[in-house]
């Protein structure tokens, strides 16, 4: 049995939530898979009502759970940084979540701004615990003239090696080749010690083809290139900004998906949609549940149910593909109830 700790958030993510849960559903009965479901308010509106994103003891809870799957948290009149940096931060950090894994697809109908983006196949390794996000640094002189900030970023050999297998492990059962994202000539300090350690992981890996990429051009190669990639690995500061960057590449930021992981399963992983609460359109029926669906499609596959969620994956292409099954994001006029019928139709008849 596994145990899963659902936080449907804010706007559109328990509209997202509901989906998946729809069809997680249809796919356990028929695998015959034992999935339990607690449900959490963790939210703005909580923040509103008592003053806190999550209780106090939020994270000793989460942390009997297999798995968490989250929609989206953020509302209008709550600052970002509250909901960030009160759930989805400390949740990545107390559950050694060192992995963002952000794969990245350009479906059968699903336009992507860019002309040539056929069979572009990826996925963005970022490491998502230390890196250039951290809390060490300070403000002076507040207020004054020579006021200033420093903020100081953290590479430990632990850490890049850990991300570094993590992606040639990847590699190996992909197309086998890892690309990593650098900036050893302007950075003087941590990334060429961040290519150092990955140069030695990959010494470990010789079957892996493997190449080093410095951030400008690769952010260009992201565009000019896209179906060359196959497993890109980069510190937090450039992942976050690659993985949006190959979101936008393939179409729309409804259907991409992510996984924070802790890929020893000593804590909890977490599975979320990569889009926020899209308060522009919630309540209205009309979003995506692609990229909740596909989240948690990884999450079957981390709790090592790789069948039921290859089945997932495959009816959420079929309903891409198809015109009617397409939500308002992506030109169609279906509601989010109506995708939802049509992937668990398509789960339970998958053979
Ligand atoms: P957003 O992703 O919520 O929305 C951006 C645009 O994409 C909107 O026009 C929205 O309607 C559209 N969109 C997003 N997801 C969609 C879906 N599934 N189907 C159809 N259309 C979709 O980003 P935005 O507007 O910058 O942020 C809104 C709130 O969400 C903010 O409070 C922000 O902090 C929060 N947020 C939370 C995230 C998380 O929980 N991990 C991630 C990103 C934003
Ligand atoms: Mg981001």
């Amino acid at each position: 049995m596994s145990s899963i700790a659902v936080i449907p958030g804010d706007g559109i993510g328990s509209e997202v939530i509901e989906s998946a849960r729809a069809v997680l559903d249809a796919v356990a009965a028929k695998h015959e898979i034992d999935l339990s479901y607690t449900e959490f308010d963790w939210s703005c509106q909580r923040y509103e009502r008592e003053g806190a994103m999550m209780p106090d003891d939020g994270i000793e809870t989460l942390s009997r759970f297999d798995a968490i799957l989250l929609g989206a948290v953020g509302w209008p009149g709550v600052p970002d940084h509250v909901s960030l940096w009160g759930l989805l931060i400390p949740i990545r950090r107390a559950f050694r979540q060192y992995v963002n894994l952000r794969p990245i697809r350009v479906f059968d109908g699903v336009a992507s701004p860019l002309r040539q983006a056929d069979g572009v196949d990826f996925v963005v390794v970022r490491e998502n615990v230390e890196g250039e996000y951290s809390e060490i640094g300070g403000r002076l002189n507040r207020g004054f003239p020579d006021e200033m900030a420093v903020q100081e970023s953290v590479f430990t050999r632990a850490g890049i090696s850990r991300i570094a297998d993590f992606a040639f492990e990847l590699a190996r059962k992909r197309r086998g080749y890892v690309t990593s994202a650098t900036k050893s000539n302007g950075i003087v300090h941590t990334l060429p010690f961040w290519d150092q350690i990955v140069a030695e992981r990959a010494e470990q890996f010789p079957d892996v083809r493997f190449d080093s990429e410095h951030i400008d051009a690769l952010a260009a190669k992201f565009v000019l290139q896209p179906q060359r990639f196959d497993v890109v690995v980069g510190s937090n500061l450039f992942g976050d900004i690659l993985s949006d960057l190959a979101a936008a590449v393939a179409g729309s930021i409804g259907i991409a998906p992510s996984a924070n992981l802790d890929p020893t399963k000593r804590y909890p992983s977490m599975f979320e949609p990569v889009h926020g609460s899209a308060p522009d359109i919630a309540g209205r029926g009309v979003a995506n549940p692609a990229g909740a669906v596909w989240s948690a499609a990884l999450m079957l596959e981390h709790l090592r149910h790789p069948q039921a969620a290859a089945e997932v994956l495959a009816a959420m292409e079929s309903t891409l593909a198809s015109p009617d099954t397409r939500t308002a994001d992506l030109g169609g006029s279906a509601s989010t109830a109506d995708v939802t019928q049509a992937l668990v139709t398509r789960v339970i008849s998958a053979r």
